[in-house]
């Protein structure tokens, strides 16, 4: 599968990560405040990168909206919509596959909502662990959440209130099978294993795959001390 992520480009309605959360039926959002309070008991300091920041409204769930925090985001007009959200963070527009930012002094890089499951296929992600991981200091952590088998019935309420309120095109049936959601302008969003997620281990990096209770499934790899594919930064 080729890469899918600039399907958030060309989005069915220009405000859908803007205001797909509003419409998210309980079981949803009781899925995205698990994913927010998980994440929130491991950024407590330090300078944290969300990648994929979208409209700031994780950023704000999680406690993130504070100096030393930044968003990046590939589609200006969700940042635009974050930066009226947001007031401490710093955001700035990007492609996280080419970050225009420092490697190995963020204390935490975030890529959470799932959205590794929607850049494309499994060497697409890869290619996203390898580039987030390149960021993260020294005994820092890298920290993805991915939608596991127990989350299915969940997702396809919150696309059908997607689907429902203009926000996202009908279905592809063709293609939509078994927790992988394809959509009819090509946006697809898929569904992973624990064994598939643990894969995308970079060297380096320590940790294992945990399910939180809403079916979310979610990584925290530490960094060690040896690079991971570039010069260790000076200083530290
Ligand atoms: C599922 S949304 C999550 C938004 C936000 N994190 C939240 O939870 O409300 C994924 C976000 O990642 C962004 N994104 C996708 N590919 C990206 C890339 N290559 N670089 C930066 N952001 C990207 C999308 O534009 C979208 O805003």
């Amino acid at each position: 599968m080729d890469e899918t992520f600039s399907r958030y480009r060309a989005a069915h309605h220009p405000d859908w990560v803007i205001r797909a959360y509003e419409v998210a039926p309980p079981a949803f959002a009781a899925l995205l405040e698990d994913e927010a309070r998980w994440l929130a008991a491991r950024t407590r300091q330090g300078r944290v990168l969300e990648v994929g920041c979208g409209a700031g409204r994780l950023l704000r769930a999680a406690g993130l909206d504070r100096p030393g925090t930044v968003g990046l985001e590939l589609v200006v007009r969700y940042l635009v919509a974050a930066r009226a959200a947001v007031r401490a963070a710093a955001l700035i527009a990007g492609d996280a596959l080419r970050p225009p930012l420092a490697p190995g002094v963020f204390d935490a890089v975030i890529m959470a909502q799932a959205t590794l499951g929607s850049v494309g296929g499994e060497a697409v992600r890869r290619r996203f662990v390898t580039s987030l991981a390149d960021l993260v200091r020294p005994g820092g952590h890298l920290l993805l959440t991915a939608y596991g088998a127990g989350v299915r019935a969940a997702r396809r309420e919150w696309y059908e209130a997607q689907q429902a309120a203009g926000l996202l095109p009908p279905f592809d049936p063709e293609r939509t099978r078994n927790g992988r959601f394809v959509f009819t302008n090509g946006f697809a969003s898929e569904e992973m294993t624990p064994e598939a997620l643990a894969m995308l281990r970079p060297t380096w990096f320590t940790g294992e795959v945990e399910e939180l209770p809403s079916g979310l499934l979610a990584v925290r790899w530490v960094r060690g001390g040896a690079p991971q594919g570039r010069e260790e930064p000076p200083n530290t």
